[in-house]
Parts: structure tokens; sequence; C-alpha cells
């Protein structure tokens, strides 16, 4: 039996392929490489000792993913990781956003359909809860998105609703993740934006590490604690756990089951700023600027549907994410490189 993990070189898939592999599964990755690279493999290798078998097939290619089912017959579950996932590049490009996630996913379960695969998790996110009445979140809250990123995963998690409506006999695990960071301990696989990053811990590693001169902190007039953002902050360890929890979940469940996967705790950007300062012992350089259109005040995840029905539940806070991003900056001050 093996797991098809799209999007397995990439950020989260990578470090999720690596707990499947020592966790004694066979896994084969399906990435057409848009935003990660193939070197990531042998990082993977280097950490488990063994090496993933890896497709480059672009979910847009249905007659590729139809190939890679065939090929290995052995595949009974996927982790669908890929997709694109900038906020701000969505809104530029909707037609991108919208083509590459619906119609991919839409392949990728036509393909599973005709080759008897019934067991799927999904890369939900925390997005689709939009700006929530309150906090801390649960999954039965109104779901609602302001950008096209956000809506390519609210139609998505609707097509999966739908699909088990019409075939009963699936089984499928949405997983809403808050903000993943962190990397993995061995400093081999992390975070790669490219470019400028948007987010705000690959921004701090980058000012850390000399590459930017200064953090921006969008806005501290906010209905929190210190006045900025509160996010809830997750490594991306205890994240790719999760995927294995919700495998074995959707192996005995049928039907759809929705689940946050956060910690439950929020924190601001000035308290992730200064855990990353106590954990490295660098000083990180900011300045106060203007909100980010689109932010919210708080965000963070009621996480008691996890740990009640996966048995999951997120081990590392974030001094220890520091630490991780930080030895990966340290190691790979130019990520995965050219
Ligand atoms: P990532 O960009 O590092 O990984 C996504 C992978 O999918 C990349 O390797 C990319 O090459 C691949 N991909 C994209 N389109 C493809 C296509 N058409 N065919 C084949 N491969 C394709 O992103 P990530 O941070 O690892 O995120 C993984 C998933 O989790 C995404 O669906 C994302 O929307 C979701 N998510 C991420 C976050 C986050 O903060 N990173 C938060 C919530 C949800
Ligand atoms: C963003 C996305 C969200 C996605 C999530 C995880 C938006 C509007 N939302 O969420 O859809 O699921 O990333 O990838 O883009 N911050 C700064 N300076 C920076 C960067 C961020 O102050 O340079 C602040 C933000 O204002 C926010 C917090 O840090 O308060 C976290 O920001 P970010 O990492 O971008 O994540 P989200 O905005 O939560």
């Amino acid at each position: 039996m093996a797991v098809l993990v799209t999007g397995g070189t990439g950020f989260i898939g990578s470090h999720t392929v690596v707990e499947l592999i020592e966790d004694g599964r066979e896994v084969v990755i399906l990435d057409n490489l848009c935003n990660s690279k193939e070197c990531v493999l042998d990082r993977i290798e280097k950490i488990t000792g063994k090496r993933p078998a890896f497709r480059k097939v672009d979910l847009l290619d249905l007659e590729g993913v139809r190939a890679v089912f065939r090929e290995f017959p052995q595949i009974d579950s996927v982790i669908h990781f890929a997709g694109l996932k900038a906020v701000g590049e969505s809104v530029a490009k909707p037609m991108l956003y919208y083509h590459n996630n619906i119609t991919g996913t839409l392949n990728l379960c036509h393909a599973m359909e005709e080759a008897g695969v019934k067991r799927i998790v999904f890369s939900s996110s925390a997005t689709v809860y939009g700006k929530p009445d309150s906090v801390p979140i649960r999954e039965d809250f109104p779901l609602r998105t302001t950008n096209p990123y956000g809506e390519t995963k609210l139609m998505i998690e609707r097509i999966l609703s739908d699909i088990t409506v019409a075939y009963p006999d699936w089984s499928v695990s949405v997983l809403r993740y808050f903000n993943p960071i962190g990397a993995h301990v061995s400093g081999h696989i992390g975070e790669d934006p490219k470019g400028i990053p948007n987010n705000l811990l690959p921004y701090i590693t980058k000012v850390a590490g000399g590459k930017l001169p200064c953090l921006s902190v969008y806005g501290n007039d906010y209905n929190t604690h210190d006045g900025t953002g509160v996010r809830d902050y997750i490594h991306v360890v205890d994240l790719a756990k999760a995927h294995l929890c919700a495998l074995d979940r959707a192996a005995k469940v049928k039907g759809i089951e929705h689940f946050n996967i956060g910690t439950g705790n929020g924190y601001s950007v000035l308290d992730i700023v200064a855990a990353y300062e106590k954990a490295t012992g660098i000083k990180i350089n900011y300045k106060i600027v203007d909100r980010r259109p689109g932010d919210i005040d708080e965000c963070y995840a009621d996480p008691a549907k996890a740990k009640e029905l996966l048995g999951w539940e997120a081990q590392y806070g974030i001094e220890r994410m520091c630490e991780d991003s930080a030895r990966w900056q340290k190691q790979n001050p130019d990520g995965y490189g050219e």
C-alpha cells in the first residue's frame, strides 16, 4: 500500500513525506516543481535513508496523473498539497489560481475514481474563516473568504463534500492549517520562498541572515495585547504528523470531516520577533508601518476536534519553531539554491 503525495517536494509536503517514510509507509510524490526543487528528494533521502518515488507531473495533465496511478497500483490513499498559495498573486492572477487549484483537484479526483482510490487528505487553510466573529475558531464557524486563493480552498472543500455525497464509500479529511512555520530539526528541509517573502517567519529569517535589512511590522493598532496581529503559528513537523493521523482516520471513517490544525495559542508579530531573538541571540531590526490590506486582528484555532477524533495535538512551542527556522536558514542561506 502506498500514499500518493501531490506537492510532496513543497514545504509542508516534504516534511510530511519524511514523517510518512519514518513511519514505514511507501510514498509516491507527484509534483510539477513549479514552486519546489527536485533536490528536495536528496534531502529527504539524507534524513530518512530512503528516496521516495517521484514523478514530475502537472495535475493539469490528466493523462499524466492517470499514468501515475497505473504505474503504482499499490496507491490506496492521497495527500493533496499541490496548489498555488500566494494570496496577493491570486488577486492579480485569479484565472491562474482557479485553473491550477480547481482543475488540478478535479483531475486528481477523476484519476482517483478511475483507479478505485477513495481516501484523500486535503490541505485547506484557516483563510476559509475570513475575519472570524470570535476566537478561538471552531470548525463549525461560518465560512467566507476575501481573495481568490481562499475561494479555491472553499470551492475544493465543497467539491470534496459533493463527492462524498455521490460516492459514500470515499473518505475525505479536510485539514484547515493555521500558520505553519519552522523546519525539520536536521536543518536539511525547510521553507524556501521565491523572491521577497510575504509571510512573517521567512521574512524574519532573511532579516536575521542579513539578506534583508529590516522587518516591516504591518500595523500596531489592532485590537490585540500589543496592537500587532495575532496568529496561531504551528510547527511544520507537528502539522506533518497530523496528516498521518488523518490517513489512519480516513481508513476507518467514511464521508467528509474537517479539522483545524493549530496549537490553540495566539502570538503577536512582536511576540514572534522576541521569541526569534531569544532562540537565536540575533537582534531583529523592525519598523512599524501601515496595516497590510486584508489582514485581520486575531486568528487562532480551537484544536479540540483534532485532539478528540484524530488523537493529534501540537507538541512544539514558538521557541522551538524559531530555533528550527533559524537552523534551516543558517545551514541554507540561499535555501535550496539554484
Ligand atoms: P508549496 O508551494 O511549498 O508546495 C506546493 C507544491 O505543489 C509545490 O511543490 C508546487 O511545485 C506543487 N504544485 C503546485 N501546482 C501544481 C500542479 N498543478 N501540479 C503539480 N504540482 C503542483 O506550498 P506549501 O506551503 O507546502 O503548501 C502546501 C499546501 O498547503 C497548499 O495547498 C497550500 O495552499 C496549503 N496551505 C499552506 C499554508 C502555508 O502557510 N504554507 C497555509 C495553509 C494552507
Ligand atoms: C497569510 C495568508 C493566508 C495563508 C497564511 C499562511 C494573507 C492575507 N493571508 O496569512 O491566506 O493561509 O499566510 O501562509 O496573506 N506580518 C508583518 N510583516 C511581514 C509579514 C507579516 O507584520 O512582513 C504580519 C501580518 O500582518 C500578520 C502576521 O505577521 O499579522 C502573519 O502574517 P503572514 O505570515 O503573512 O500570515 P497571515 O497573514 O496570517
